[in-house]
């Protein structure tokens, strides 16, 4: 790892715990402005829409029930870092209301989950070792943050779905170097062989999330208009120059896959604008939002 990136991204908890409260003091006053009604192309459209909107909603519902119950346990040896996932679990059931609120403007309504995503979600609740589910949780924020940002410029134009996608975009980014501290944490204090155990993990869900985003182009392209290949590659780039950003974590991006879609590892290299600490130092002050520079 460079200095430069040790300095940048190794932040002691009190730095993160002080970004969340100065968010937490202003979160609630942000309101969606759902006044305009929207006018949908076709009945696909809409649909897409929901089922687009739907799969925000229950990553924001893992992401809250995870970070409040590993909240718990940590709370016993770290009770400032025990805080901070506390007040990152309260954004997320912010973002769940907003999100039901927003499904309904939609016309639609929150729905039980489709086998497959439902598989899923079952078997990362299942995760028992904290280190398991920051690093799931850590990719999922990444696809999630990569995902916003993209529909951002290819959804439907409408005010208020610009809103939530901003919304989402800004606080998601913040969310990614935020997970990195809590996995950085979370591995120093536990068995040392921890990290070794998570190379399959990082290799896995990479390769498992990449060919979700081929489902969730069947489900929700009509409204978002993001073609699987630009979807496939982001999602490969950013989780792979996440950890090319932090190599003390020692998990790079297979070649191999990441040929799949047309890079390699030195594109990854360069300075990543969205998903690093100083965008999230941005989306500290939620009146900068950071999608603005997109
Ligand atoms: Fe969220
Ligand atoms: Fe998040």
């Amino acid at each position: 790892m460079t200095a430069n990136v040790t300095a940048v991204n190794d932040r002691p908890t009190a730095f993160w715990l002080r970004l969340l409260e100065q968010r937490r003091a202003r979160m609630y006053d942000e309101q969606l402005d759902l006044s305009v009604p929207i006018t949908w192309d076709s009945p696909e459209e809409q649909q897409a829409a929901i089922r687009f909107f739907n799969a925000a909603f229950r990553a924001e519902e893992s992401g809250l029930r995870q970070a409040h119950d590993i909240a718990d346990e940590v709370a016993s040896w770290d009770p400032e870092l025990a805080q901070t996932l506390r007040l990152y679990g309260d954004e997320e059931g912010w973002h769940r209301e907003l999100l039901t609120k927003f499904i309904a403007y939609l016309g639609g309504d929150i729905r039980p989950m489709g086998p497959t995503t439902g598989t899923f979600y079952k078997l990362y609740a299942r995760a028992k070792r904290h280190e398991t589910i920051v690093l799931t949780n850590l990719m999922f924020e990444t696809i999630g943050a990569t995902t916003y940002r993209l529909a951002l410029r290819s959804a439907k134009s409408h005010p208020a779905v610009r809103q939530m996608l901003t919304i989402l975009t800004r606080d998601e980014s913040f969310h990614v170097p935020l997970n990195v501290h809590f996995l950085r944490r979370i591995l120093e204090h536990g068995d040392p062989r921890a990290l070794h155990r998570l190379r399959p993990l990082y290799h896995l869900l990479t390769a498992a999330l990449m060919a979700s985003a081929a489902a969730s182009r069947r489900r929700a392209k009509p409204f978002d208009n993001i073609p699987f290949k630009t979807l496939a590659r982001a999602y490969a780039e950013h989780l792979g120059r996440l950890f090319m950003h932090a190599e003390d974590f020692g998990l790079k991006p297979s070649r191999a896959l990441l040929a799949t879609v047309g890079l390699r590892r030195s594109d990854l290299m360069g300075e990543d604008d969205v998903l690093s600490v100083q965008a999230a130092e941005r989306a500290a002050d939620r009146t900068q939002v950071v999608v603005s520079a997109l």
